[in-house]
């Protein structure tokens, strides 16, 4: 990433704000020439004259006082963008920098590449002036070429992410003859080998550890078959600590990789705002937001609605789904949508089923099809394949 000598049209500065000198110098380096560096951001703020600008904000710009400063150097100011690389990737932290006008959050330490794809898209947003920050996807929801995406989502622990996921992406393979996969991208406790009863050879570890060879062939021989409905599975890292390794940038490549290889790409993921999920967030083509029927997974969820429009997600994008939506406690589904400004397409019932099946290593939609709740997994699977005939009228 260069600064305005090198690109003329319209003239760009990037700065970096550290207070610490060697995290300073750092970011610095992995930046470019042609940076400016602060030490504080009233110093940076100051100095700002209309020129758009991406600032580099480091892990010291993270704390509850400076992020209350940044709205109001930021959010006047359409043409200066920040990024912030954060020690912390913790929910507040992330929330306080979005509302502050920061237009991405990194955690430190950051790669250069990452920082220089983060800053690239933040320049592109700043130097159209008089827009405030373009999509990096386009509105009409296909951000790429190829097979579609789907990233299964919530911000609350336990509300069935993995559930949907697996029955889900089985439901599909189980329509077509095109290749669909599955992709566990809770990196450190991802469950959907053992919810689908895998012995898996290979993992995502192997796709990172080849990530400059990541042809549609390479992927290909990576995925594992899942027998019964020759789903296609590219399952979490067998140990946790080897998520470490693990990049949104590498993230991002095996994603893309995988549009060539698969028709449809269901992405499990973990409870949690961090970088890799941000970039799943973005490159998806749809979000299924999954809620459980309780006052904290609404509570969450909500904070989780907040931030992705905060990220500019198009609400187009996101498909929210009811999990346990008949469960008697005193919560109906026409409270929840008000409370959560948006409709709940998808309502799934809580039914024994799921537990049961689990134990079983076999998805509800093949243990129990029966169920009302597998009834429910079909009814979505049609929003992306139609039922075969003859299976139409089974909801
Ligand atoms: N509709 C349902 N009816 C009954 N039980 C359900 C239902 N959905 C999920 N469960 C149960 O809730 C538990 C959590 O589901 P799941 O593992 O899919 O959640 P998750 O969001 O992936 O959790 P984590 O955040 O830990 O990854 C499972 O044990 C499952 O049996
Ligand atoms: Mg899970």
């Amino acid at each position: 990433m260069s600064a305005s000598s090198s690109n003329p049209t319209p003239p760009l500065h990037v700065a970096v704000v550290e207070s610490e000198p060697s995290a300073r110098a750092r970011l610095a380096m992995q930046l470019g020439s042609g940076v400016l560096d602060f030490e504080h951001f009233d110093d940076f703020a100051a100095q700002l004259s209309g020129i758009p600008t991406v600032v580099v904000l480091g892990p010291s710009c993270a704390d509850p006082y400076n992020l209350s400063t940044l709205a109001a150097v930021l959010q006047p100011r359409p043409e200066v963008g920040a990024v912030l690389v954060a020690e912390e990737l913790s929910t507040d932290v992330f929330q306080q920098a979005i509302r502050s006008g920061v237009k991405d959050v990194l955690a430190a330490p950051v790669d250069t590449a990452q920082l220089q794809e983060a800053c690239r898209r933040v320049a592109e947003s700043v130097g159209s002036l008089g827009r405030t920050l373009p999509p990096i996807i386009g509105d009409d929801g296909d951000p790429g070429e190829g097979g579609r995406v789907i990233t299964v989502f919530s911000t609350k622990g336990g509300a069935g992410k993995s559930v949907v996921a697996t029955n889900l992406a089985v439901a599909l393979a189980m329509r077509t003859t095109e290749t669909v996969a599955l992709v566990d991208c809770d990196l450190q406790f991802g469950d959907v080998a053992v919810m689908l009863k895998l012995a898996p050879q290979h993992t995502i570890v192997d796709a990172v550890n080849s990530i400059d060879r990541l042809d549609s062939g390479f992927l290909t021989n990576l995925l594992v078959t899942h027998p019964p409905s020759g789903l296609k599975v590219l399952p979490a890292p067998l140990e946790p600590a080897f998520a470490d390794q693990i990049t949104a940038e590498h993230i991002r490549s095996i994603i893309a990789g995988l549009r060539s290889v698969a028709k449809y790409i269901i992405v499990d993921t973990p409870s949690y705002f961090d970088d890799k999920v941000l970039t799943l967030i973005e490159d998806s083509d749809e979000i299924l937001l999954v809620a459980g029927m309780d006052i904290p997974n609404i509570k969450n969820v909500k904070i989780g609605l907040q931030t992705m429009r905060m990220l500019d997600t198009p609400t187009s994008k996101i498909h929210l789904v009811l999990n346990r939506a008949n469960t008697k406690v005193r919560l109906d589904v026409s409270e929840v949508e008000r409370t959560l400004q948006i409709k709940a397409e998808t309502q799934l019932p809580s039914d024994i089923v799921v537990p049961q099946s689990i134990n079983k290593s076999t998805p509800v939609v093949i243990d129990a099809p029966r169920s009302s709740i597998a009834k429910a997994f079909e009814t979505l699977a049609d929003r992306y394949i139609p039922a075969p005939s003859g299976k139409k009228g089974r909801r």
